[in-house]
């Protein structure tokens, strides 16, 4: 079998172009602009790319954009300062605080002090737990981007065994959340492996559906999947750079050998990566709609 591929960059386009109606009726109807607010500290070059590329996607869409790019000596207070400044402007719906943050920065009291209604990245504690009980506003977006990867793609989660690779805040934990609440589009039994897991490959040679984001070049191989396996790969390594200097991305996944027993896989890049903006954007065009009483 070679696996059919899952491209998030055609499955963020259609979503994309939904948004792209929704935003222009809100302006119409409402005279409505959701608005981002990004904050970037520091000059990690992943970090400033992602910040990039959200700043684009969100003028491309319609919605208002603001930027923040602050030094990478920013103090807690000013950091802290800036975030209480954009909870308490209308114009901003949504606050996104890149991270990984400075070493010097805590980032917990930072995604603590973010509005729980102007967290359009879905990690404040009260977020996080609405969720937890199936009452969420806004998911994560990698997690809700995968979800969206498997209905979009007519994969049935419903009864399926799901097998999570990773169990950080930002990816395994929240996926694992979203697919066993009892919820079209989830109902799924999942298991989670980590570091501490004995014996990864009798848990992922058992799963119907794969999700991994171990943060690790070829954390999974041909054998440690079964035949008709559907397969996420979360993962961004870089790997080494093009002449031109480009850096050469691969997943978590060794794609080239997996492919061949999957029945769908996804690729990197163009697979989750898209999503994840996509559904960043999604959370915003949401929380202008909550803030404006429409929801
Ligand atoms: N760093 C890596 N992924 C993310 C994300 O989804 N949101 C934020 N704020 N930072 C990230």
């Amino acid at each position: 079998m070679t696996a059919k591929i899952i491209s998030g960059t055609e499955i963020a386009k259609q979503i994309r172009q939904e948004l792209k109606q929704q935003i222009a009726d809100l302006k119409q109807k409402h005279n409505l602009v959701p608005g981002l607010a990004t904050v970037l500290v520091g000059e990690d070059p992943a970090s400033q790319v992602y910040v990039g590329q959200k700043e684009k996607t969100s003028l491309e869409l319609g919605l208002y954009s603001e930027r923040h790019d602050l030094p990478a000596s920013t103090s807690q207070e000013d950091l802290l300062k800036m975030v209480h400044r954009l909870n308490n402007d209308p114009k901003i719906h949504g606050i996104l605080v890149q991270l990984p943050l400075p070493k010097h920065l805590n980032e917990t009291e930072v995604l603590y002090d973010i509005n729980p209604r102007k967290d359009v990245d879905g990690f404040h504690p009260v977020n996080l737990g609405k969720l937890m009980i199936g009452e969420p506003d806004y998911l994560p977006c990698t997690p809700h981007g995968i979800q969206q990867l498997l209905v979009r793609s007519g994969v049935q989660t419903d009864g399926a065994e799901v097998v999570v690779v990773g169990r950080s805040n930002i990816v395994g934990k929240p996926i694992a959340n979203i697919l066993l609440q009892k919820k079209p589009g989830a109902n799924a039994t999942v298991t989670v492996c980590h570091t501490g897991t004995r014996d990864i490959s009798a848990h992922t040679r058992r799963a119907d559906i794969l999700i991994v984001a171990a943060g690790r070049p070829k954390a999974i191989t041909a054998d440690m999947v079964r035949e008709g396996v559907v397969v996420i790969d979360v993962g961004v390594n870089r790997i080494g750079k093009t002449a031109e200097g480009k850096a050469i991305l691969a997943g978590d996944v060794d794609f080239d050998g997996v492919k061949e027993k999957a029945s769908a896989i996804t690729p990197v890049p163009g697979g989750v990566g898209p999503m994840t903006i996509t559904m960043l954007m999604l959370n915003t065009v949401k929380a202008a709609r909550l803030a404006a009483g429409l929801e």
